[in-house]
């Protein structure tokens, strides 16, 4: 296995990649509503991506049909847009978006309410975003991938979820999906030194119930095989000497 170190130039154009994507979100965030068909989101998520001179990195990866992946409730990831996925109040949606800048790849997600979603489900999602920022405390030069693996877990197992096994994070860069895999619980050995310059995707995924998912007929969506609520928090980031820098946060967005 290797894991690619950006140069200096790389690393100026993932910026800008992970910058347009977090405005992507941002947008998105903006338009969900009650009655909005995942397909809008889409829609939407799209024409903004190819409006700033980008290329959706999911569509057609694998054959995935479309630029977002809308994942809503018991979804993990990878659910497929439709016009016949109504958001509607209560729900949770998590959104999975990438995009190609001048060649070098970002790739973020968030999960939102729509409209006035249950404390369980806000705690769910709230505990899913921190677990990512407790990981990533531990992404920086000299220390070990897999410190990294083993606090999303230890941070979500006390707060009495679990981490999905069958779905890990990735290196990012002039691919979507690069060495290493980045699984979000702990593993055997340290796994690689972290170096500078290294760009990783960090993307814990939350069940409220049991770690167990299963996919739908569709081959792509993945959702909890207890049907409980699922929540997903990833950004791209750069691994620095003294920690790391994240490249897909939105603007205005706090940890
Ligand atoms: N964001 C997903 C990941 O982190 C990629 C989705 S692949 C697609 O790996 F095909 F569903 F788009
Ligand atoms: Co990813």
């Amino acid at each position: 296995m290797s894991v690619s170190i950006k140069s200096p130039k790389q690393i100026e154009l993932m910026r800008e990649a992970g910058r347009l994507l977090a405005l992507v979100h941002l947008e998105l965030y903006k338009a969900l509503k009650p009655g909005m068909s995942t397909w809008d989101v889409d829609q939407l998520g799209e024409k903004m991506i190819r409006d700033f001179g980008c290329i959706p990195n999911f569509k057609n990866y694998n054959g995935y049909p479309a630029a977002i992946c809308v994942s809503v409730n018991d979804e993990v990831v990878h659910g497929i847009p439709s016009k016949h996925h109504i958001l509607q109040e209560g729900d949770i949606v998590s959104l999975d978006c990438g995009l190609i800048y001048k060649g070098l790849h970002s790739d973020a997600a968030r999960t939102w309410g729509i409209g006035e979603i249950s404390p369980e489900a806000k705690r769910l999602i709230s505990v899913t975003k921190t677990s990512f920022f407790e990981g990533i405390k531990l992404a920086k030069e000299g220390n070990h991938l897999f410190q990294i693996s083993a606090a999303i877990q230890d941070y979500v197992e006390a707060h009495g979820y679990s981490v999905v096994r069958d779905l890990v994070g990735h290196g990012i860069g002039t691919h979507l999906h690069e060495d290493p895999q980045i699984p979000n619980f702990r593993q055997r050995g340290r796994g690689i030194r972290l170096q500078s310059g290294m760009t990783l995707a960090v993307e814990p995924m939350v069940n409220e119930g049991h770690y167990d998912v299963e996919w739908l007929d569709d081959d792509w969506t993945v959702v909890t095989r207890d049907g409980s609520l699922s929540a997903h928090y990833e950004n791209t980031i750069l691994v620095t000497p003294d920690g790391c820098e994240i490249l897909t946060m939105m603007p205005g967005e706090e940890p």
